[in-house]
């Protein structure tokens, strides 16, 4: 038996190309967050026109964050971490980029269809059935590509970061098509196969997983490759990462009926919606204490590191959030929060705070690498674009808290003989301010987008594409 080096290479083509579209779908999808902001602010700009109005382009905005701006940074993290941690190339490069295409057609179809106003009407899962079999394929395919190259790998364990990659695969495959059956009527239009209370059910548990499986537990796949990677130590507790791992995915999957208290869904089901929200706050402080408690005797890095400081800056807003979630679950404050601001507030939290900042942190650190360059153009530039970021979220959350218990205590406010002591103009007129600080927040969290898509830009001029071919290139000791 001899050991032999045997020179092969990742497939970095398919990363790169995620991870470019990633910073142009953030900043298309950001970019008409702060449009539809100041539609709140300043309605002329609905432009009397079906196209342009609130109600069509807010879907557009959440399907180009979450599918195309989230997507496409789990798909170029996902695939960099499985390569490098399996030290193996993707099953097929093939396939790998027929999932970049696909999607990219994917979110296309999006841009076209919901301004024209094409849509199933449910949250999350607007897109015709047309679009959403192609996107089941896209995703089946990923499964395939992602799972066969956790297969053939070179090494003996499955790194942790791939069993939330994995788990955020499956889920949101069953979640799509299980939601998403329908009966077509025509090209663009089709009816749910579910109907009333079960058919509210069916699309909480949907929307309530895809925070769960698509928002959280692929970013956490992220976390747990690029926190100890930029921060140069081991994860703090494998162990406590395989606990909260089976903790969390156990959970998640009953906290949908959060959604829909006071509603026609049986009572019982309320409440174990709420209570199963109340216990998630375990494991996802188990993952934020893992994360943070991974800078262990790190912590100096944070003064001089702005790739860090996204990092965990990032899971300290995961923290905060997935603390008010369970607290928004309990029905008594739900009563006060739900239908108001408090919970776009509590969304963006999540959003910007956890998503957006630890996929521009996973960027920051995976751009250089995949382009064959020492780090990015300017360092400056990251940190003028964490302070903006941190800024912006900020002032995001704080004026949707403010408005939301202003509006949540104002509509039920009553006189000593019953009336209403407000109207809703009323409530309306004291939301103003907050929705102007909101679109100011949000201008701010846009504008450090372009900075990095400057900063990206640099970084990727200055490589030669035999040293970003080189950079792919690894050194696998075989065994012959
Ligand atoms: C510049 C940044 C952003 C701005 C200014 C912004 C703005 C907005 C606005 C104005 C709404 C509608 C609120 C309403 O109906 O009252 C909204 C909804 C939403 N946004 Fe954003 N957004 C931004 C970034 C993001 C990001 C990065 C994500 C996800 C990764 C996101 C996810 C969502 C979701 C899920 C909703 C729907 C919330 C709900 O139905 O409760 N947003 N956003
Ligand atoms: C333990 C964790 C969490 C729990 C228990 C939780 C709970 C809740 C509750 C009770 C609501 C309000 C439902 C309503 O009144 O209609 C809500 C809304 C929402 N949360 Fe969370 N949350 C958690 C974490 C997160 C995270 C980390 C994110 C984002 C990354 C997020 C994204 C959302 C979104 C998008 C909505 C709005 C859904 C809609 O109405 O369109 N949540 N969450």
């Amino acid at each position: 038996m001899s050991t032999a080096i045997s020179q092969t290479a990742y497939n970095y083509k398919v990363v790169r190309q995620f991870a470019i579209m990633t910073v142009v779908w953030g900043i298309l999808g950001m970019g008409l967050g702060v449009f539809i902001a100041s539609q709140l602010v300043w309605p002329e700009l609905n432009f009397d026109l079906p196209w342009t109005t609130f109600g069509r382009l807010r879907p557009l905005h959440t399907n180009l964050v979450i599918f195309a701006f989230g997507g496409c940074a789990l798909f170029a993290t996902s695939y960099y971490v499985v390569q490098r941690t399996c030290q193996t190339r993707l099953i097929s490069d093939g396939l790998a980029a027929f999932t970049f295409w696909g999607w990219q057609a994917v979110i296309v179809g999006a841009i076209v269809s919901l301004p024209l106003g094409y849509t199933t009407t449910k949250e999350y899962a607007e897109l015709e059935w047309p679009i959403a079999i192609l996107l089941a394929i896209v995703w089946v395919t990923y499964g395939a590509v992602f799972f066969g190259t956790i297969v053939k790998r070179k090494t003996k364990h499955i790194y942790v970061g791939n069993w939330f990659y994995g788990a955020f695969i499956v889920v949101t495959a069953m979640l799509h098509i299980v939601n998403h059956a329908s009966l077509p009527v025509s090209l663009f239009k089709s009816y749910s196969a579910y109907a009333g209370a079960t058919d509210a059910m069916i699309q909480w548990w949907y929307g309530h997983n895809a925070v769960g499986f698509f928002l959280t537990t692929g970013f956490l796949g992220m976390m747990y490759y690029f926190v100890p990677k930029q921060a140069e130590r081991p994860i703090y507790s494998y162990r406590l990462s395989i606990v909260h791992f089976w903790a969390l995915i156990t959970l998640y999957i009953w906290a949908g009926p959060h959604h829909l208290h006071y509603t026609a869904l049986p009572d019982w089901a309320q409440s174990l919606g709420m209570a199963m929200s109340i216990i998630l706050l375990a494991p996802s402080w188990g993952g934020m204490i893992n994360g943070m408690m991974t800078l262990s005797g790190a912590w100096h890095k944070l003064r001089t590191d702005p790739i860090l400081r996204f990092l965990v800056v990032s899971l300290a807003f995961y923290g905060m959030s997935t603390f008010e979630g369970p607290m928004m679950a309990i029905k008594t404050v739900n009563s006060l929060s739900h239908y108001t601001d408090w919970t776009i507030g509590h969304v963006h939290a999540g959003a910007l705070g956890w998503v957006a900042m630890i996929s521009i942190g996973a960027l920051y650190h995976m751009i250089p690498k995949l382009f064959g360059r020492a780090q990015m153009h300017s360092v400056g530039l990251i940190n003028t674009h964490f302070w903006l970021a941190t800024i912006g979220t900020v002032l995001y959350i704080a004026s949707m808290w403010v408005n939301g218990i202003t509006q949540g205590l104002m509509w039920r406010a009553i006189n000593d003989d019953g009336t209403l002591t407000y109207s809703f103009v009323e409530a309306l007129q004291a939301s103003h301010p907050g929705y102007i600080v909101r679109a100011l927040g949000g201008a701010f969290f846009a504008a450090g987008m372009l900075f990095m898509a400057y900063n990206v830009w640099r970084t990727v001029r200055a490589s030669d594409p035999a040293e970003a071919e080189a950079a792919a290139k690894i050194a696998v000791v075989g065994a012959h």
